[in-house]
C-alpha cells in the first residue's frame, strides 16, 4: 500500500524520548512510525536529514483579528505566521470587531476563517449577554473555551458583577469547558489610570505603576472564590508576577480546577525593556522585575505552569507609537518567536526538551480537550514541526509573515529554527516559505455534550 507522504531519516520526539526513525502519513494522520527501511512506500518522500521532529505547537493564546480589525492581522497572515513559527494549532481570542460572544458571531467568524487558514484554528468566545446561551455556544457553535477579561468589559458579562459571573461560571462547569482569564482587577486599574492622568503622567513607567502584581493577585483571588463556588475549570492567562504565580499555586494546592500559562516575553524580558523601547515593548500585563522573571522560572521548574503561549497581539506601528502611553495599543506579535526563543533556552540548559513539548503541545491539548493532537503517535493527526537545532539566526521582525513587523526580541541571536511545518499531513511551511494553499488548516470544534 502506498501512503501519501513518508518522512524519513528523522529524530522523532516520542513520549519523552528521541528515537531515530521516520513516519508515514496517510489521510492527514500518522499511520506508521518505524525505522526508515520499514516504512511503506509514499507518493511523496521527504528526507529530513537527521533533523528533530516535534509535535506541532498548540498556541492557546492568539489574537488573529480579521473582520473589523483585519488591518492589524487576518486569518491568512496570522496562520501563516503560526506555520512559520512551527505552530500547527492556534486558539483565537474573542476581543474582535465584532466581539465573539454569541452563537451567531462565533459562526460568522468561523465562516470567514474557513478556507483562509493555514493551521488548525479553535475559537474562544466571550460570555454572551444571556448566560443561557453558553451551552449553545459550546455544543452548537463549537467554542473550545470562554475568555473573561477582568480588566475591562468585553462581552456580555460585567467583570464587577459577581452574581452574573457566578451564573456564567456555573454554566461552563456543566459543560466542562475552561474559562480562560485575563486576571487584573478592573477597579484597581481604572483608579490607577485616573490618578496617573490627573498627575499628567503618560510615560511607560506610569503604565507599569498602574498595572501592578497586586492587581493580578486580586483578580486571581476573585477567580478562586468563583471556582470554589461553581467548580468551573479556570485557566489563568499570561501570569506575569511571582505573587500571581503564588496565588495560582495556592489554588492548585487547595485542589481547585485551575491551570495557567506564561508567555515567552514574561519569561525572558524585564521592565527595563518597556522603559527602553516604550510602546514596542508594551503589553498587558506588562513586563516585570528581575525578581518576577525568576519567580516565573521557578514556578515553571516546579511544574506549576501548565502552558507557554504567545499572546500574539498584533497592532500597526502607528498604534504602538502614540505620544501618550495611554494611547498606545498593548500587545506584541509572538507566533514567529516563541519556538526559536524556547529552543534557545533548551540549548542553554534552562529548559528541557521534555518540558518544552509538555508546555507547548501536550498540556495545551489536554487542558482544552483537543483530541488526536499534541503528541506524535500512530493514529494521531500529522501536525508536526521539523526543527533544525543547529541553525543560529537573528530575530528580524521585518521578515515576519505576520502583519505586525516589530518585536522587542529584534536582533536577539537564537539557536533552533522550525524549518518545515506539517498541518494535517500537508507541508505548509518550508524554510520560511508558505507552500500550501489556505484552507489546509481546519476549524477545531469542541465535541458536543456535557463534560
Ligand atoms: O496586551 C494585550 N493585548 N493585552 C490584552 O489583554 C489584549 C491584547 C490585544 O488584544 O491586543
Ligand atoms: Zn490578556
Ligand atoms: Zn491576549
Amino acid at each position: 500500500m502506498t501512503v501519501d507522504t513518508v518522512l524519513e531519516n528523522a529524530k522523532l520526539y516520542l513520549r519523552g524520548r528521541i528515537v531515530e526513525a521516520g513516519l508515514a502519513i496517510d489521510g492527514g494522520r500518522i499511520t506508521k512510525i518505524a525505522k526508515t527501511p520499514n516504512l511503506p512506500e509514499g507518493s511523496e518522500k521527504i528526507d529530513v536529514e537527521g533533523r528533530l521532529i516535534l509535535p506541532g505547537l498548540i498556541d492557546v493564546h492568539v489574537h488573529l483579528r480579521d473582520q473589523g480589525l483585519s488591518y492589524k492581522e487576518d486569518f491568512y497572515t496570522g496562520t501563516a505566521a503560526a506555520a512559520n513559527g512551527g505552530i500547527t494549532l492556534v486558539m483565537d481570542m474573542p476581543n474582535n470587531e465584532p466581539t465573539t460572544m454569541s452563537l451567531n458571531s462565533l459562526r460568522e467568524r468561523m465562516r470567514i476563517a474557513e478556507g483562509r487558514i493555514l493551521v488548525n484554528t479553535a475559537f474562544y468566545s466571550a460570555f454572551p449577554k444571556n448566560v443561557g446561551e453558553i451551552g449553545k455556544i459550546i455544543t452548537e457553535g463549537g467554542a473550545v473555551a470562554f475568555k473573561l477579561y477582568m480588566v475591562r468589559r468585553i462581552g456580555g458579562v460585567d467583570p464587577t458583577d459577581r452574581e452574573a459571573l457566578n451564573e456564567a461560571f456555573r454554566e461552563t462547569a456543566r459543560f466542562g469547558v475552561s474559562v480562560a482569564i485575563h486576571a487584573e482587577d478592573i477597579k484597581m486599574i481604572e483608579a490607577g489610570v485616573e490618578a496617573m492622568r490627573n498627575l499628567g503622567r503618560n510615560d511607560p513607567e506610569a503604565y507599569l505603576e498602574v498595572h501592578t502584581p497586586e492587581a493580578e493577585v486580586k483578580a486571581i483571588r476573585e477567580v478562586a472564590r468563583l471556582t470554589e463556588k461553581t467548580k468551573a475549570k479556570v485557566h489563568i492567562c499570561h501570569l506575569s508576577s511571582s505573587a500571581g504565580v503564588e496565588a495560582v499555586s495556592e489554588m492548585k494546592s487547595r485542589g481547585l480546577p485551575v491551570t495557567c500559562e506564561v508567555t515567552p516575553h514574561h519569561l525572558l524580558l524585564t521592565s527595563e525593556y518597556a522603559k527602553r523601547l516604550g510602546g514596542l515593548a508594551l503589553m498587558d500585563p506588562p513586563l516585570r522585575s528581575e525578581g518576577d522573571v525568576k519567580g516565573l522560572w521557578r514556578a515553571l521548574h516546579r511544574g506549576v505552569i501548565d502552558i507557554v503561549a504567545s499572546d500574539h497581539a498584533p497592532h500597526t506601528l502607528e498604534e504602538k507609537s502614540g505620544s501618550s502611553i495611554w494611547d498606545v495599543k498593548t500587545g506584541i506579535p509572538g507566533l514567529e518567536t516563541t519556538l526559536p526563543l524556547l529552543l534557545t533556552e533548551v540549548y542553554r540548559g534552562r529548559l528541557t526538551l521534555q518540558s518544552l513539548v509538555r508546555l507547548t503541545s501536550e498540556r495545551p491539548a489536554m487542558v482544552f480537550g483537543i483530541t488526536g493532537r499534541g503528541r506524535i503517535s500512530e493514529g494521531g493527526y500529522a501536525d508536526l514541526v521539523v526543527v533544525d537545532m543547529k541553525r543560529r539566526f537573528k530575530i528580524d521582525s521585518s521578515s515576519f509573515l505576520s502583519k505586525a513587523k516589530f518585536s522587542p526580541f529584534d536582533g536577539w541571536e537564537v539557536r533552533g529554527k522550525p524549518v518545515k511545518t506539517f498541518v494535517n499531513g500537508r507541508l505548509v511551511m518550508d524554510d520560511g516559505e508558505i507552500v500550501a494553499k489556505p484552507g489546509v488548516g481546519v476549524i477545531i470544534r469542541r465535541m458536543g455534550g456535557l463534560g
